[in-house]
């Protein structure tokens, strides 16, 4: 069939291989589209399907061509010069029994019931009908094709042919190419003059097994993205054990705030207390929340030297932030952008949306003379890029700043307002004894990062996205994040 299709297509194009195959005197069928195939596979050929509706063999039709019409089986059964009984030709077939009788190719005996032959020589017309069908839907007799139709021998089916013309590596032969680059093909030169089958760039290939970051880290990494293009430095934020010190008091939070109770912050038992502190520094601290300074008045209570020892899981990101701005004023002010996203922990009720343990965004940005209008600049700059257009604040209290403004935008896709962040300008009570120089202000705020990826990825449930009852399947499953898609 191949050589035959190779000798074609060198004389001409096939238009069609419905009236190819019958200038042939071949059947359309499984062994020629086969071969299309696979000379298409080795781009010998290109091939253009053409469908159109054909009359063909039902099921019942392609078992009359395999064994012969039920009249026919009927006259084969009665042996020549013989004969049969008219009960045993009916058990074979009611109907070949009536048609081979009315065909006149049987005769029955009225007295005794015997069946024998007629005639000696009959054609099995229906059967040679239904192969001419098949072969050559093209020029069926459409009288005899409506005879057919009525009896359901045969229907109307979808047929395909191919126009089929020469492929680029067109040749009157088929050579196998070669799949593999052998030794001996290497060591006898011969892999030169061999031809190499296409690699198949269209097949399925097997995932190769590898590792999925959860999308905590999804959102994760394309908001450090974000402040990065910004400028800004990421903080270390590698230590989750903190302590009061760093954690409240440097950011002026009373050591009698609610937030400092037990219910609210996870303390350590085991090492219970830091040891070392910037005792300066801390003196500083110390006045400031008894006595004030410098404007303040301060919050006038007798400071605790053993509350501000103790040791906790860090409740904020914050606690990194005045770390990193008390360093920043001991080695030399010097305008500075930072940022940071990691874990933090509370001792929350736990429900849908809350664990005891989170992650915060936070940004920091230290410069002189900056002001309010700063902040909400920076925001406009800082969530367009998450795709977030409309935003809206609202006034707030943080024990460390003055003003503070709670971020809402407007969620398309919930339609409501949704809080996206806590911000605010630190209070000089926090930054004077750092020894931040007074023109100096700081802008921060905060966000946590498994809201806005629990919006994203359509979890309502934060249990669904940490903890044991995630699904591994899911983390593997999960598309890529873009914020601003
Ligand atoms: N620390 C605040 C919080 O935990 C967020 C915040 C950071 C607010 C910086 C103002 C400035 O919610």
């Amino acid at each position: 069939m191949e050589s035959k299709l190779l000798q074609s297509l060198n004389e001409g194009p096939i238009n069609d291989t419905g009236s190819w195959t019958k200038d042939q005197g071949l059947p359309h069928d499984d062994t020629l589209v086969g071969a299309i195939l696979r000379l298409e596979g080795l781009r010998m050929i290109v091939s253009k399907i053409n469908e159109s509706k054909i009359t063909a063999p039902t099921a019942e039709g392609s078992e009359i061509i395999e064994k012969g019409s039920p009249e026919y089986q009927i006259f084969q059964a009665i042996p020549s010069g013989s004969s049969k009984s008219k009960s045993e030709l009916e058990a074979l077939s009611k109907i070949g029994f009536m048609q081979a009788m009315k065909s006149q190719w049987i005769a029955i005996d009225k007295a005794s019931g015997a069946v024998t032959r007629k005639v000696e020589d009959i054609s099995d017309s229906t059967k040679d009908q239904l192969l001419h069908v098949r072969d050559h839907p093209e020029d069926a007799d459409p009288k005899i094709v409506d005879a057919l139709k009525k009896r359901k021998l045969v229907s109307l089916s979808n047929r395909k042919t191919y126009t089929l013309t020469k492929g680029e590596n067109f040749a009157l032969e088929v050579v196998k190419p070669a799949a593999d680059l052998t030794a001996e093909m290497l060591s006898s030169g011969s892999w030169k003059d061999t031809k190499f089958k296409d690699y198949n760039l269209d097949a399925d290939a097997t995932r190769p097994a590898s590792g999925h970051f959860h999308p905590l880290l999804k959102v994760r990494s394309e908001y450090r993205e974000i402040f990065l293009e910004l400028g800004f430095t990421e903080m270390p934020t590698n230590s989750f054990v903190e302590n009061c010190f760093w954690n409240f008091d440097t950011l002026m939070v009373p050591q009698q705030h609610p937030a400092r109770d037990l219910q609210d912050t996870f303390f350590l038992s085991d090492p219970a207390t830091s040891r070392t502190f910037p005792e300066d520094y801390l003196k500083r601290v110390q006045t400031m929340h008894e006595e004030g300074g410098s404007e303040s008045i301060g919050w006038r209570y007798p400071w605790k030297r053993d509350e501000t020892t103790k040791n906790i899981l860090r409740t904020h990101t914050t606690a990194v932030s005045a770390r990193m701005l008390y360093k920043l004023a001991q080695d030399g002010f010097k305008p500075k952008k930072y940022f940071s996203i990691d874990r933090v922990f509370r001792n929350e009720t736990l429900d849908a949306t809350h664990l005891a343990e989170f992650h915060q965004i936070e940004g920091v940005i230290a410069d002189y003379d900056l002001t309010l209008g700063d902040l909400i600049g920076l925001f406009s700059q800082f969530y367009a890029r998450l795709g977030i257009e409309k935003l809206r604040f609202k006034p707030a209290f943080n024990p460390y700043t003055e003003p503070s403004m709670e971020i809402f935008s407007y969620h398309e896709g919930l339609k409501k307002w949704v809080e996206v962040g806590n911000s605010g300008i630190f209070r000089p009570e926090m930054l004077i004894p750092m020894g931040i120089p007074k023109d100096v202000k700081v802008l921060a705020w905060g966000l946590s990062l498994e809201r806005p990826t629990m919006i994203k990825y359509g979890i309502s449930n934060i249990r669904e996205l940490i903890g044991h009852k995630t699904s591994i399947q899911k983390i593997q499953d999960n598309p890529v994040c873009r914020l601003d898609a």
